[in-house]
């Protein structure tokens, strides 16, 4: 083993330790992959990374995605500055702070995210998570049936079921605000083939061939079950982590934070979202093959 992994004390969630980024096999890769598909997202304690070799490292997990035209950092144009050095996010309602799953709105949603935090505030500024596999394990096997091959629309912007209290998306100026994309309620993990729920919400906004008024009210009823105590995860986080969630299995949401005011209350986080396959399942075939065995998990 290239690295030790324990248990989060949340539902679910694992902390990675003494993993040498810069120096892993690609069998450590692998079984990095499968912890974090597995735990739904993990938790490295680095010793601090510089810019450069983030992106090496996101460029083993799979394809750096591109979010902005303008990056802040034209020598890393895949990193995202998430920070409340000027913003609070207490007072304005806008941004991550609101159940989604990252790139619901495109066709080639994301794989997954990663978050390095550049600073910490000592208190608040955590990410929750939603395990949506787990959700759908635990549905009425009714409902498993009744769900199972529906099509949801996705819009960028707020979803029709937006939980209360949840911010609305900044727009993107990059992208067509009425480009409405499709993907399965229901779908298998890419890599494990493991059964989940996606994206219910963030950017929910019907489902195909459903009247807008029951689309709805089942994908309340949905959402009420996938966010319900015994699913949901958060991690706070410290100086130097670098936090991974896979994005078919989970929402995630930010969580609002008042405006830096000095070091102690400081958030500066780098984000990395990743899609595609990553390099070592290259050998792989796509879902729905034999999966599950494939991958070494029990999904
Ligand atoms: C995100 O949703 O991309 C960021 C989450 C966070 O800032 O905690």
């Amino acid at each position: 083993m290239e690295f030790v992994s324990r248990p989060l004390p949340g539902n679910f969630g694992t902390e990675i330790l003494d993993l040498d980024t810069a120096r892993v096999s690609d069998a450590g890769v692998r079984e990095l992959l499968l912890t974090l598909y597995r735990s739904r997202f993990v938790v490295l304690r680095t010793g601090g990374l510089t810019d450069d070799a983030y992106v090496a490292f996101a460029e083993r997990l799979g394809e750096p995605i591109h979010l902005t035209k303008n990056p802040g950092d034209p020598e890393h144009p895949e990193i995202v500055r998430i920070t409340n050095i000027g913003i609070d996010t207490k007072r304005e309602p806008k941004g991550a702070a609101h159940w989604h799953t990252d790139q619901s709105f495109r066709n080639q949603v994301a794989s997954v995210t990663m978050l390095y935090s550049v600073q910490a505030p000592d208190i608040g500024g955590a990410t929750r998570f939603c395990d949506m596999a787990a959700a759908y394990d635990a549905l009425p096997k009714a409902m498993q049936r009744r769900i199972e091959g529906l099509t949801v629309l996705h819009l960028h912007g707020r979803s029709v079921v937006a939980r209360p209290g949840d911010h609305v998306p900044l727009p993107l100026k990059w992208l067509d605000p009425q480009e409405t994309v499709r993907h399965p309620l229901v779908r298998r993990h890419p890599i494990t083939g493991q059964k989940t729920l996606y994206a219910i919400t963030g950017t929910s906004q019907g489902i195909v061939g459903m009247e807008q008024q029951a689309a709805e009210e089942l994908l309340e009823e949905l959402c009420q079950h996938a966010l319900q105590e015994r699913f949901l995860a958060a991690h706070t986080h410290r100086r130097h982590d670098l936090l991974m969630w896979d994005n078919p299995t989970t929402m995630h949401s930010a969580t609002p934070i008042a405006a830096a005011t000095g070091d102690h209350d400081t958030r500066l986080i780098h984000r990395i979202s990743l899609r595609g396959r990553p390099q070592v399942f290259q050998d792989q075939a796509d879902e729905p093959a034999g999966h599950a065995r494939s991958a070494g998990s029990s999904a």
